[in-house]
């Protein structure tokens, strides 16, 4: 997105949601998908796959400074959208966002790739080459808060509508990516078929130098001691927010509106508290108790 700023806004409002394979997925997501089920990947690309609002970007800036040595200067030179391309957004290409598999293409391996898709929708070219896939989850309550106000700064998603209406979208698995329960079961239940890292967000708030040392020792860099203190200090949450190259400060509004939210918003664990009533609440949890059912899958803070 490069420049992007400069151009006239090319996206004609709110894109809708389509059904690809049984998952609501924005238009521009769901563009192309046969090139990318055929996408064809090299067996050292590293992916990091979440449902939306669980701490992406923090870690594309946690595996970008653990695969550099801790190299800050380095994970300046361009803002982490460029550095980390996004596999799922791949619009028309006459519609001047930089297409996610465009980006890929012309970077050199090893390359580093983000996705949302869910575990049955990711090309199964990643799984035969058996690429190393790092899954970040994070608490249903503060993504849905999380997605909320995302949704309503990014231009070309659907209307979130009013806090009452997408929560019982977000319930009823008809957001972006559809449902919460959905992504995080399938990831958990299909890990052991393949190399994937299962970290969570809330682990990474308890203790963001073990779980960079995870993700170290799971990418083989033997890292010092030094580096890692490093990289806990550039990717603590007010060094992020501060940083034009993590914090989409250098999106253009008609993409990303900082006038509505933040990107970098909070970080926190438990904002849902200042959100959710007490009725929505009781809500929740009982539609929580029944998707999450028979599956070994617990946060460790359970809220
Ligand atoms: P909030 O909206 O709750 O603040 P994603 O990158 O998947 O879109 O996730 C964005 C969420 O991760 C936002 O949550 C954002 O503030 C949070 N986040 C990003 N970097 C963070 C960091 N270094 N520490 C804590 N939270 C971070």
């Amino acid at each position: 997105m490069e420049g992007a700023s400069e151009q006239v806004n090319p996206i004609m409002g709110r894109c809708k949601l389509v059904d690809v394979d049984g998952v609501p997925l924005t238009e521009y997501f769901a563009a192309n998908w046969e090139e990318k089920s055929n996408f064809q990947s090299f067996p050292d690309d590293v992916l990091i796959v979440t449902y939306p609002k669980s701490g992406t970007t923090w870690v594309q800036e946690i595996v970008e400074m653990v695969r550099s040595d801790a190299d800050v200067e380095f994970c300046k030179r361009a803002p982490v959208y460029e550095r980390v391309p996004f596999f799922d957004l791949t619009p028309d290409r006459s519609i001047g966002i930089e297409s996610g598999l465009d980006l890929i293409a012309e970077m050199k391996p090893p390359r580093l790739i983000k996705s949302h898709l869910p575990y049955k929708l990711l090309p199964k070219s990643f799984f035969e080459n058996d690429c190393k896939i790092i899954y970040v989850a994070r608490n249903a309550k503060d993504v849905l808060v999380s997605y909320y106000y995302f949704e309503r700064m990014l231009q070309f998603e659907p209307d979130p509508g009013t806090w009452e209406e997408f929560f019982m979208n977000y319930l009823a698995g008809r957001v972006n990516y559809g449902s919460w329960w959905d992504h995080v079961r399938e990831w958990w239940e299909n890990k052991e078929k393949h190399r994937v890292l299962f970290i969570f967000f809330e682990d990474m708030k308890e203790n963001l130098h073990r779980e960079v040392t995870k993700v170290a020792k799971f990418l083989d860099k033997d890292l010092s001691e030094d580096a890692l203190d490093r990289i806990v200090h550039h990717t603590s949450f007010s060094k992020m927010k501060d940083n034009p190259m993590t914090n989409y400060k250098m999106a253009p509004s008609w993409v990303i509106d900082h006038s509505i939210s933040s990107f970098m918003r909070k970080g926190e664990v438990g904002d849902w508290k200042n959100h959710l009533t007490v009725a929505q609440n009781e809500i929740f949890d009982e539609v929580y108790k029944k998707l999450m059912a028979g599956s070994s899958l617990t946060f460790k803070h359970e809220l």
